[in-house]
């Protein structure tokens, strides 16, 4: 048994997508967001996964990501830079032929520079991050950038800022609006021009904002973008992470566990070692501070969280010896109990996507079907010419 070990189930991915698919309203696409490796799941199987559960586009945040989808072999599904990216950066994206966005009549020129490519031109509506506030500023960018040599313009977008916040309804409406009256002149003059603005949380909760396509990440992958139980809206957590009992010791009244002896033990009882800790991306701020599970049950994690090890209370009942070796759950399910990332995530007092993305290439990644084993996912031959476009990119 790995030490420590991430699961994921392709099948919940392919089903998550299926199901946001079923959600999306007028005909819209669906495109996976595989950045940061799939949200932790690895972005290679997620993205396979995704698209065949129904998406038909894939976005990624940097070059080097969508170098690696493409070199993986997935050659046809469009796939968007939705990152900054320096001069380089742009080629090594544009190489790869993946889309990119741009605000400024800069950035376009960097596209010319570079011999052309795809655009995105991105409004920033309210989140305060990439994009223009300027709208005269997106449109001229988008009229030029039809007029360019060697560019083409197959998206406008935005991206929302409290769409995950559902006590607030102003700022989301006001974002959505301003970007539906900015769009609606350029899709009239342009009616293939794919408009998106919708995330995980704006897809689930507003139809109006599913426009031509939805981008989703965290929701793709089984986790609620609300932070609330994921199953209450159809969505099935992709990812289980265990280890192993690796030891169990005699911890007497007064014994104590783990560095600083955060944990003293205030009777006699069972201590288990499994061998995550912060190293493996289960981070220190839960010591003292999660459950594991461990034979169906729930046992509290004591102590803290070292680099390669963390400790649980097994309780005094002699049979916990009989532990040592089982399974232990951290993020997942046992019997009739579950931990999701969210349970995790609110003990940490962040976000479901850290708890997935934190997990370190130390953790082994293994797939599977509904528990069927999958060898390493299967790998199309690299299409001659984005083989080429891959050689010539890293030359440069
Ligand atoms: C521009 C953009 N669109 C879509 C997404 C996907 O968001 P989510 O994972 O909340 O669905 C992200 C993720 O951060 C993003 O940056």
């Amino acid at each position: 048994m790995p030490r420590a070990q991430a699961r994921v189930n392709i099948a919940a991915i392919e089903r998550n997508c299926a199901r946001l698919c079923s959600e999306l309203r007028g005909g819209a696409s669906l495109c996976a967001v595989v950045k940061a490796d799939g949200y932790g799941h690895g972005a290679v199987p997620s993205a396979r996964a995704a698209l065949a559960g129904g998406a038909t586009w894939l976005a990624v945040a940097d070059a080097r990501e969508a170098a690696e989808l493409r070199a993986a072999g997935l050659h046809e599904p469009p796939l968007l830079v939705m990152g900054a990216l320096s001069p380089v950066e742009l080629q090594e994206a544009l190489a790869a032929h993946a889309d990119v966005v741009i605000w400024s009549e800069r950035q376009l020129a960097d596209v010319v520079a570079a011999g052309g490519g795809r655009v995105h031109v991105k409004l920033d509506t309210g989140m305060g991050r990439l994009g223009t506030r300027d709208e005269l500023e997106a449109s001229r960018v988008a009229l030029a950038s039809r007029e360019a040599e060697g560019v083409e313009l197959v998206g406008v977008m935005t991206h929302f800022a409290t769409a995950d916040d559902l006590a607030d309804d102003r700022h989301f409406a006001e974002q959505l609006q301003r970007f539906a009256e900015w769009a609606r002149t350029l899709k009239a003059e342009q009616p293939e021009l794919l408009v998106h603005a919708a995330n995980s949380a704006a897809t689930l909760r507003a139809g109006e904002a599913h426009f031509d396509m939805a981008r989703c990440g965290v929701a793709i992958y089984g986790m609620d973008p609300f932070g609330r139980d994921p199953a209450a809206r159809g969505l099935e957590p992709a990812l289980e992470l265990s280890t192993y009992l690796a030891d169990v010791k005699a911890c007497a009244e007064g014994d104590s566990a783990g560095y600083g002896r955060q944990f003293i033990a205030d009777r006699d009882t069972f201590v288990g070692v499994l061998p995550i800790g912060y190293g493996d991306g289960w981070r220190r701020g839960l010591s003292n501070n999660a459950d594991v599970l461990i034979g169906g049950r729930r046992h509290p994690l004591v102590g803290t969280v070292s680099m390669d090890s963390v400790t649980v209370d097994l309780g005094a009942e002699a049979d916990a010896q009989a532990l040592r070796g089982q399974r232990a759950v951290l993020i997942g399910f046992q019997s009739s109990e579950r931990i999701t990332a969210e349970e995790v995530a609110r003990r940490l007092d962040t976000i479901n996507y850290e708890i997935t993305c934190a997990l370190t290439p130390r953790v082994p990644r293994c797939y599977h079907r509904d528990g069927v084993l999958s060898e390493s996912p299967p790998k199309s031959p690299p299409a001659p010419d984005a083989h080429d476009q891959l050689g010539a990119a890293s030359a440069t």
